[in-house]
């Protein structure tokens, strides 16, 4: 395949002020000469690539597992894409591949399997159509959905689950891996519209609009004897009144924290963390990456709910690289519907 002379890149250009929306002020979408590979190395078309709310932490250093990135640096972020040169003895032209391929047309990489982790690259042996499958619902959403429910929430049948974002990427997996799992499960999404979704094509027990409801009244009505399990992927004031609304021996999963923007700064502890004693509860923070040695069986049981039906694929992409900053945007302004992606290049066809 004849490849483009020129590699298409989004760079850092400006660091968001605190609660700014993030979008395409914060980059620049600079061309620069296509890279080629050294012995060792691959280089790779970018297919899709994923955003997530951590993202924008990459730019502002605040919470997060990643060092900040620098102004000018190229933008980093996990995607899926295909071989398209390699000089690398493990890897072949055609093959697809998941890892951190940044924000580019073509990514230049030495897989080296050194950290051990998701950020590593790995091949995608028996790719499911469409591609956008691996980095959603069979990926790194219901992989954090489920390693988070069964791992740190330890769902049982006849726990009542509550999940907040619960009409984004990971909480709609999530919504749906708690059904599975035998939860009884409300969703806390931003509109009506999501809230009935949840409902009729997720098939959440119940539902509540945090943005119109009273979160606390709806909780007492829809859980009169507490939560077992929360989901967490919000943080806030919305985890502040969960708290308040705990049953005895309920476990609270940090996943995320996006109502708090992922700014840098100072920060204070939810003052209803006291009913974790009361009703003796505890509140555990997790990284999927953490069950990396985990992820075979993991994608064998979503694999599983999805050919039976019981996990319905969720995904929202938006189409082009320069929609990129606005897709990674669009998850603070509740923009998306399922798990945000980007299509950077049309799946290649299958076989
Ligand atoms: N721990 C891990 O290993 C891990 C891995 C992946 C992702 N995560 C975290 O999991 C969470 C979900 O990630 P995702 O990629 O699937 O994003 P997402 O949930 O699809 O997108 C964010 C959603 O959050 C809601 N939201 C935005 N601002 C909010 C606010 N101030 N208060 C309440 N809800 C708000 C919006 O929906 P509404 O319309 O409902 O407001 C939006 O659609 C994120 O916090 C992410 O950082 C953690």
């Amino acid at each position: 395949m004849d490849l483009p002379t020129f590699n298409r890149q989004w760079r850092v250009a400006r660091r968001p002020l605190d609660g700014e929306p993030v979008g395409d002020h914060n980059f620049d979408l600079v061309s620069s000469p296509m890279p080629v590979p050294e012995e060792g190395e691959i280089l790779v078309q970018v297919i899709l690539l994923g955003t997530s709310p951590a993202q924008r932490s990459y730019i502002t250093g605040g919470v997060g597992m990643h060092s900040k990135l620098g102004i000018g640096d190229p933008m980093r972020g996990r995607g899926l894409g295909i071989v398209r040169h390699s000089r690398h003895p493990a890897y072949r032209e055609g093959e697809i591949v998941i890892g951190s391929l940044g924000w580019q047309d073509y990514a230049l990489l030495r897989p080296d399997g050194t950290t051990g982790t998701i950020f590593d690259i790995y091949k995608v042996d028996n790719p499911v159509w469409p591609l956008r499958l691996h980095l959603g619902t069979l990926g790194a959403a219901g992989m954090t959905a489920y390693f988070g429910l069964t791992k740190v929430g330890q769902v049982q049948p006849g726990d009542t689950v509550l999940v907040s974002a619960a009409a984004g990427g990971v909480g709609s997996a999530a919504v749906q891996i708690a059904r599975a799992l035998g939860g009884r499960v409300i969703g806390i999404a931003g509109s009506d519209d999501k809230c009935a979704w949840l409902r009729d094509t997720l098939k959440a027990d119940a539902s509540i609009n945090y943005r119109s409801a009273d979160l606390a009244g709806r909780l007492r009505e829809l859980a009169p004897d507490g939560i077992n399990v929360y989901f967490d992927n919000v943080g806030g004031t919305i985890l502040n009144t969960v708290l308040d609304h705990l049953a005895l021996r309920a476990r609270v999963i940090i996943c995320g924290l996006i109502a708090t923007d992922y700014a840098p700064g100072e920060r204070y502890g939810p003052p209803n963390y006291t009913r974790l004693l009361r009703y003796r509860s505890r509140m555990e923070g997790f990284f999927v990456q953490d069950h990396a040695a985990e992820f075979p069986v993991a994608e064998r049981q979503l694999r599983a709910w999805y050919d039976q039906g019981v996990l319905l694929p969720i995904e929202d992409p938006s189409q082009g690289l320069e929609t990129m900053p606005a897709a990674l945007g669009s998850l603070f302004a509740g923009g998306n519907r399922g798990v945000r992606l980007c299509q950077v290049a049309p799946d290649p066809s299958p076989g």
